[in-house]
């Protein structure tokens, strides 16, 4: 498929649009905007051509979520909006886990991972085999599975949650059972286990998944960085391991992270997450400051707008998301489940 070239002036609109976005407030100069703008301008053409449609996760980098995504969000929302798209070809710009997801609320449209090689740490920690093991040891336990997970763990889980409904979604079960798996994030187990008042390894059973990027952050510096900036408000996501999150000022997923920015005043904010969160919040919110904290999730910053463009335009076949019927059944089984216990 051969791609319209701009002309200079369809160029100079693309920069002036990609600055009213708030890339250069993200650190985005002139010569980096000219280059981006004949990327992003071929590409929002051939989203158009192709009826596609671009859902981009937080962490992904500025130039796609400003330049070219049609919505952006945390996996709740993520996963929400696709349920409701109505074009016929999803380019998911986030990890494998998303598109995944994606596609079994999605089946009759095509959907496209740019970069074969966004997994994520978390998801790649457990199988849906390892999940039937475990339900064997543990009979009569309600499974629940992060959506940072592969469609068959999801198919052998009952509910999916999401770091935005995750504490709400077990306070609901615990109603009814008295003990639960969690899986397989064990930071977060531990997180909610402690917020929940639920003994580990007795009222949850808890994996030992991590994400490479949140394990990461350890507790050392914050007394320094409370000292150095008076008044900072510590965010951290719920990824983090229980020592830290307990001496942040806030933990929840990315949603609740600019939530909580909007809503609560302070002289700095620091955002103990993927950098992509930071550099988001930069643009959109002008007037605060933000600490830099930074962490690169690998995943996530495989996809670039080159990858997005040739995805697009050819995508090849390991890039198009397949995931066999009856396992997609029984996934959209429990994601349909959360957004149940969610509402
Ligand atoms: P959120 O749903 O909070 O955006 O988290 C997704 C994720 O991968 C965090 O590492
Ligand atoms: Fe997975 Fe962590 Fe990357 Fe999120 S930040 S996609 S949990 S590895």
């Amino acid at each position: 498929m051969t791609v319209a070239l701009p002309t200079t002036q369809d160029i100079e609109g693309e920069v002036m649009r990609l600055e009213q976005k708030g890339l250069s407030l993200a650190g985005y100069d002139e010569e980096l905007l000219f280059s981006l703008a004949k990327k992003t301008w071929r590409i929002n053409r051939l989203k158009k051509e192709k009826n596609a449609v671009i859902p981009a996760h937080v962490y992904q980098r500025a130039e796609i979520i400003l330049g070219i995504a049609d919505f952006t969000g945390d996996s709740y929302r993520l996963s929400k909006l696709c349920a409701e798209a109505t074009a016929s070809m999803i380019v998911f710009c986030g990890v494998r886990f998303m598109a995944e997801t994606a596609k079994i609320l999605n089946p009759e449209k095509t959907v496209i991972l740019p970069a074969v090689e966004a997994g994520c740490s978390l998801a790649e920690s457990i199988t849906g085999d390892q999940v039937m093991a475990l339900r064997e040891r543990y009979p009569g336990l309600p499974a629940v599975c992060y959506i940072n997970t592969a469609a068959d763990v999801k198919a052998a889980c009952d509910v999916v949650v999401t770091s935005a409904n995750a504490r709400k979604i077990l306070e609901r079960l615990y109603e009814k059972h008295p003990r639960l798996i969690f899986l397989p994030d064990e930071l977060m187990g531990q997180n909610l286990a402690r917020d929940l008042n639920k003994k580990i390894g007795d009222e949850m059973i808890i994996w030992n998944g991590k994400c490479v990027v949140h394990e990461g952050f350890d507790t050392d510096w914050v007394a320094r960085y409370r000292h150095e900036y008076p008044g900072v408000k510590i965010l951290a996501h719920t990824e983090c391991s229980p020592s830290l999150v307990e001496v942040v000022d806030f933990a929840g997923g990315t949603g609740d992270m600019f939530r909580f920015v909007e809503s609560h005043p302070a002289p700095y904010y620091m955002l103990v997450t993927e950098c992509g969160l930071g550099d988001l919040a930069r643009t959109k919110y002008p007037d605060k400051k933000f600490v830099p904290m930074c962490r690169l999730c690998p995943y996530m910053k495989a996809i670039d707008l080159d990858r997005v463009e040739r995805a697009l335009c050819d995508p090849r076949e390991e890039q198009i998301i397949a995931v066999p019927e009856p396992i997609r059944i029984k996934a959209k089984r429990a994601i349909d489940s959360m957004f149940e216990l969610a509402a």
